[in-house]
Formats: C-alpha cells, sequence, structure tokens
C-alpha cells in the first residue's frame, strides 16, 4: 500500500496524452483504493491528520476561494459524504472531468471514438452534420423532452469540433476582433471543451439567449439534467472567457451535484479541485 507521502509524488499524465488514452486504465479501482487510504477511522479526531493536511492542501493548489474552502473542510470533518460524493464522480469517465481550459489542452489528435450525429429528437438543430459523444446526445434528450414538456424547445447550434476545426473558428475570430477579444471569446485549438464531443451551444449564441424562454429553463434546469454552464456571469477573471450564457458541457449528474453542494456550481473551482486531486495521487 502506498504512503501518502508517496502518493503526493505521483506523476500526472492526463492532459499531456488527451483523455482518450485514460480511458485504458480503471479509474475506479485506482480512485477507490487512494481515497480508502487517507480516509481516518474517526474524522472528528482527524483535524490535524493526514486527511486534513491533504485536502487543505489540494484547495490551496486548486485556488478554491477561502469560503468555499473552509465549508469543505468543515463538511469533510463531519462525515464522509464529501468524499463518497467525490468518489461518484471518480468513478465516472475521465473525459467527463478533465480539465480543459486556458492551461490545460486536449491532444491535436484526441477525438472521441463514439459520436453520434444529432437527428431530430425532441430538441431541434440549427444546422445538419452536428454531433456529441453517445452519453451527451442521451442526456440531451432528455433534457429537451423534460422542456418541450414545459413548452420549451432547446435549439442546438454548436457541437462537437475538431482541433483543426477549432483553428478555424479561433484563427477567423482573430482576424475579425483582434487577437486580445479573440482570446476573451474563443478557445486556442486543443483548448475547447468543444473538442470533447460534450459540450452543446444553444439558441443564438449571443447574450440576448439570456432571456429567451430557453436561456431561462437552462440556467433553473440544467444542472439537473448533468449540464453546466461553463462560462458564468461574473467569473471572466477566473475562466479567462466572456459570460457564455449559451455554452453547457454535459458532466453528469454525480458531477453537477458535486459542483452545486461544494462549490458553488462553479465548474472552474470543481474541476479544478478534481485535477489536483488526481495529480496528487498520481492518477
Ligand atoms: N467559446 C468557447 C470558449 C470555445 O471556443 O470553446
Ligand atoms: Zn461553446
Amino acid at each position: 500500500m502506498r504512503s501518502l507521502g508517496m502518493s503526493l509524488v505521483g506523476v500526472y499524465t492526463l492532459l499531456s496524452i488527451g483523455c482518450s488514452k485514460t480511458e485504458t486504465r480503471n479509474p475506479a479501482e485506482g480512485d477507490r483504493h487512494s481515497t480508502e487510504q487517507i480516509l481516518p477511522a474517526n474524522l472528528e479526531d482527524d483535524r490535524e491528520g493526514p486527511y486534513a493536511v491533504f485536502l487543505a492542501r489540494i484547495l490551496e493548489e486548486a485556488e478554491i476561494p477561502q469560503e468555499d474552502a473552509r465549508h469543505i473542510q468543515e463538511v469533510a470533518r463531519e462525515g464522509p459524504a464529501f468524499l463518497m460524493d467525490l468518489l461518484s464522480v471518480l468513478e465516472g469517465d475521465p473525459c467527463i472531468r478533465v480539465l480543459v481550459d486556458k492551461e490545460h489542452a486536449l491532444a491535436a489528435e484526441y477525438e472521441p471514438e463514439d459520436l453520434v450525429d444529432l437527428t431530430h429528437g425532441s430538441y431541434q438543430v440549427s444546422r445538419p452534420g452536428l454531433r456529441l459523444r453517445k452519453a451527451a446526445e442521451m442526456a440531451l434528450e432528455e433534457m429537451a423532452a423534460a422542456a418541450r414538456a414545459d413548452g420549451v424547445i432547446l435549439t442546438v447550434s454548436s457541437t462537437y469540433r475538431s482541433y483543426a476545426y477549432q483553428e478555424t473558428v479561433y484563427t477567423r475570430n482573430v482576424r475579425e476582433l483582434g487577437q486580445e477579444t479573440a482570446d476573451k471569446e474563443s478557445a486556442r485549438p486543443g483548448h475547447s471543451q468543444h473538442q470533447l464531443g460534450l459540450v452543446v451551444d444553444f439558441g443564438s449564441i449571443d447574450d440576448a439567449f439570456a432571456e429567451t424562454k430557453a436561456g431561462r429553463w437552462l440556467e433553473e434546469q440544467a444542472s439537473f439534467f448533468g449540464w453546466s454552464l461553463s462560462y458564468p456571469q461574473g467569473y471572466e477573471g477566473l475562466t479567462g472567457y466572456r459570460w457564455e450564457c449559451w455554452h453547457y458541457r454535459y458532466v453528469g449528474r454525480e458531477l453537477t451535484y458535486f459542483m452545486d453542494t461544494y462549490f458553488n456550481g462553479i465548474q472552474q473551482y470543481a474541476l479544478r479541485f478534481i485535477y489536483q486531486w488526481e495529480k496528487a495521487w498520481g492518477l
């Protein structure tokens, strides 16, 4: 059994190889093993013990705001709920939780293997040729059916983008808007969540979408169906991107629950925490 000290020196490879290759390992086995190793028999007696110290370190490395970090530390002392909720996230597909942001890129050759065409389901599509990973398409259909039952039609405008396609999008934005503005609107190739095949841009892809029926419905309901707003209003400094009321990433219900419960629904904080946690364990 590895000691905590040994585990902290883990080598991280996730982003350099792209999340496709991480699917060859068994995340559930590795993560359960590591989590049990540091969980003390009595959490309340462990205020200064390895688990508390480890958690504090991960929260600091992930640069979680102090108020959220304190709340997480308190919850973690009261019982195993935090760890159990984290474990249920770690048991899933690693690509679902992979951090793709300004600093962390997917490999250029990464392309999901299970992309499916979006045919007209309960949602509408703005053009042919849109594709998502199978799990995301199924979750989209479930959400769109619920929206339709509430009298709301969800229109899908953009989905999977290859590395090469994102390159053309980004280059066009730089040409039209200039580098500085483009970098707030558009991800550089490899840095777009769209390459995961787990993202949908809904509706008009502009600020006006927030005030439409669909925009308001998504803001209230998407999280319940496992969809998370990636670039929320007021967090431009954190994400590096302007508010995008239309850009939702499918992360699954376990992860939206984890985000909402411990990170105020802020995807960037939750994914950064998970990233640092896995890095520390060498996963
Ligand atoms: N507009 C988002 C940031 C993207 O290009 O992926
Ligand atoms: Zn988008």
